[in-house]
């Protein structure tokens, strides 16, 4: 077995808190630790391409704990499809060949669903890989939990705290909506922990009727306010039940735009949800939707301890010659796990979750 004595590190997809207290926490444990020389690749994997990299050592990673974002700068672009000059392109060759130019026996890719599926994509043209699982959205399958998370969930729960005074004061309905991509971890546990009376994910369909049955039934036993929690994701059961309408009207959309030379910027589902609470039961209705909020700033402490911990796990394993895994946490600890068995999965929540469970019986309705 080759001994790892020089890895590239980066980050790809979408930040959040977190990132860099991964890298600092990799970066001390492998130049201090281990002897191991590491190099900064800039903005994902499209820096492979650039090769814009920098020297990481222990006086360039300090104070970074509490930083939120990433120092290395981050992108959405993938190694067999990559935007070079306004063109997709496979990037695949230029990637194999920069690696060795750089001396890199190792790459160590910070990253969501997408990421873990580009490091494997690396990982099977014969590049050594060691991932992390980031994501606000906890989607990340074969971990219990993703860092970034719990300081979005932290900052999703903040503002539904905020909302109910504002709420309550206006004998308001609140739509409040949170990120997540296409799972619910971050509604559903921001919701119960803020609470929402009603949360929608995508994982559970709604049906507007109940929406509006469980909020005029809430007003009749004298309740001032509520509070709905709705996912990004979150879906109709129409829209369910009818996944090519919904694709149709899509596309149509981005024609439109297309033609009119517009860019494409997501129009906020609780807008439309809100419309039609107000319009079903009379109650007047606001919008709230967090966005990027919920993904900027310092972490959590909970984050950034995990954070820490993953890094130095991270650079025990390429230490140990443990390659080509993601390293996951499974209860109490960090391991590593087999990178094919993160690969192309999501991890969304079951429908039978002990978190959906609780918020079913403390009264929250998931209108359905
Ligand atoms: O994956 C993290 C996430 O914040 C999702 O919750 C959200 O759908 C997406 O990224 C937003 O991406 P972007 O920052 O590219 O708009």
């Amino acid at each position: 077995m080759k001994k790892i004595k020089k890895v590239g590190i980066l980050t790809s997809g979408g930040d959040c808190p977190g990132l860099n207290a991964v890298i600092r926490g990799f970066v001390k444990a492998a130049t201090r630790q281990y002897g191991i020389e590491c190099v900064g690749i800039h903005d994902g994997f499209k820096g492979l391409v650039t090769m814009q990299t920098e020297p990481l050592d222990d006086k360039s990673v300090s104070g970074l704990l509490t930083m939120g974002g990433t120092i290395l700068g981050t992108a959405r672009e993938k190694p067999n499809k990559m935007m070079i000059n306004g063109e997709k392109r496979d990037m695949t060759e230029t990637i194999m060949t920069n690696i060795k130019t750089m001396g890199l026996d190792a790459l160590i890719c910070l990253g969501g669903g997408g990421t873990q599926k580009n490091a494997y994509y690396l990982m099977k043209q014969g590049v050594p890989v060691v991932t992390l699982p980031k994501t606000i959205d906890n989607d990340v399958a074969n971990t219990d939990i993703t860092f970034g998370f719990d300081t979005a969930m932290q900052i999703a729960t903040d503002a539904i705290d905020r909302l109910h005074s504002t709420a309550s004061s206006h004998q308001r309905v609140m739509v409040v909506e949170i990120m997540g991509h296409n799972a619910g971890w971050l509604t559903l546990g921001a919701g119960v922990s803020g609470g929402a009376d009603v949360i929608l994910i995508p994982e559970i369909p709604y049906d507007m009727d109940a929406i509006a049955k469980a909020l005029k039934e809430r007003h009749s036993r004298g309740k001032r306010f509520s509070i709905v929690a709705v996912a990004e994701g979150a879906i109709s059961l129409n829209d369910a039940e009818h996944p090519e309408e919904m694709l149709a009207k899509q596309e149509k959309l981005l024609r439109k735009l297309d033609e009119a030379k517009l860019p494409y910027i997501k129009e906020p589902l609780a807008n439309k949800i809100a419309r039609k609470i107000e319009l079903a039961t009379g109650l007047e209705t606001r919008v709230t939707t967090l966005g990027h909020v919920q993904r900027g700033g310092i972490p959590t402490a909970t984050d950034r301890f995990l954070s820490t911990r993953l890094g130095v796990t991270a650079a025990q394993c390429v230490s140990e010659g443990i390659l080509n895994v993601m390293i996951s946490v499974k209860g109490n600890r960090c391991e590593p796990v087999p990178l094919e068995t993160v690969a192309g999965q999501k991890k969304r929540v079951p429908l039978d979750h002990p978190w959906v469970e609780t918020a079913r019986l403390c009264g929250i309705s998931f209108g359905d």
